[in-house]
């Protein structure tokens, strides 16, 4: 199956789910739903797909809990990306002008924090408290990550378990949630939920890894933000952590005064890329993302094959495969 099998064997479901995340931007404050109409378009939704399969794939079947779910955790990622593009200073989002560039900090700040309320009251009026447990508990690790994040920048020597332990929390902590939504809402054994759940963290981890990847090598027009952003503003991610490690003494003096010179100029860029591609340091990283995604899928051989399996396997792969 390929990813726009999925998307079409989902179609119905995503169409609920474009349906509430729309109701529930509504506000008579009319900025509210003005910023939040902006923002729909152009996500992935790869959340609410991971929600919509694992439920079905654990055999919910008897309401739209999956759909209220499914626009909590978007609502979760879009108020952390708007919380986000505020502390990057990220000026595209999504293929547009990024909120904060259009409506300045403090309205994202603010839209953020509506989503995040809003999503509370969708979870309250679902009165499942496992799972607002595992929401909150992922929001809390998303925002844990931004943190670690924020406070390591410029830090060449941060280590890849450090990154990854960071990816983990402000990435694959969401993914992890989403999929063992599906499982409590098909009411599944513990263990079937720890399964999804660990399948969604490396699901997430992958993510994240080739997102980084992406801030070096991808086509802006495709991915729908800038490129060269996180080593400009300090971000210290795999491909140059693996690049400074394995360079040799010249080459990392090199690396140092262009990471810290804070203003890095497109010839400056291209070195970086070029000793990327010298070191096989894009390499590093693309096969790391597809061991996580090799380790997710196998982790799921207890489940019995069938359409739903299929469609949750087909997501993985497309998590390294994807252009955008
Ligand atoms: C962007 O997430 C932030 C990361 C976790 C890398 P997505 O790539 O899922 O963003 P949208 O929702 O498709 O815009
Ligand atoms: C942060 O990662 C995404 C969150 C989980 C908040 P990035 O900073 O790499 O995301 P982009 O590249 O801006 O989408
Ligand atoms: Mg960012
Ligand atoms: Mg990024």
């Amino acid at each position: 199956m390929d990813f726009g099998e999925v998307l079409s064997i989902l179609k119905n479901d995503l169409n609920k789910v474009e349906a509430s995340i729309k109701e529930n931007f509504q506000s008579d404050v009319m900025l509210i739903p003005t910023i939040g109409n902006y923002l729909s378009n152009g996500g992935k939704r790869i959340r609410p797909i991971l929600i919509l399969i694992s439920s079905r794939l654990c055999g919910y079947n008897n309401g739209d809990k999956h759909i209220t779910y499914s626009c909590v955790a978007e609502f979760i990622h879009t108020a952390t990306l708007l919380h986000d593009d505020v502390l990057d200073e990220a000026e595209i989002r999504r293929g547009s002008p990024a909120a904060n560039m259009r409506w300045g900090n403090e309205a994202s700040v603010l839209v953020g924090d509506f989503l995040l309320s809003r999503s509370l009251t969708m979870m309250a009026e679902v009165k499942d408290t496992r799972a607002i447990f595992y929401f909150s508990e992922a929001s809390r690790k998303m925002v844990e990550g931004e943190v670690l994040e924020m406070i390591n920048p410029f830090n060449l020597n941060i280590s890849e378990e450090k990154y990854i332990d960071i990816i983990k929390r402000k990435t694959a902590s969401l993914m992890s949630a989403s999929c063992r939504i599906g499982a409590i809402l098909g009411k599944r054994l513990s263990t079937e939920e720890d399964t999804l759940s660990n399948f969604g963290a490396k699901v997430g981890i992958a993510f994240q890894l080739v997102d980084d990847l992406f801030d070096y090598i991808a086509e802006e027009g495709k991915i729908g933000k800038e490129i060269g952003k996180d080593i400009t503003k300090g971000k210290i991610t795999l491909p140059l952590i693996h690049l400074y490690n394995n360079a040799s003494q010249k080459d990392r003096k090199l690396i140092e005064e262009i990471v810290k010179s804070g203003d890095i100029q497109d010839e400056d860029f291209n070195k970086i890329i070029d000793l990327m591609k010298r070191y096989r340091s894009i390499d590093y990283t693309m096969d790391k993302a597809r061991v996580y995604i090799k380790e997710a899928k196998e982790g799921m051989s207890s489940f019995n094959d069938s359409l739903y399996l299929n469609a949750i396997l087909s997501v993985a792969d497309y998590i390294v495969e994807r252009d955008m």
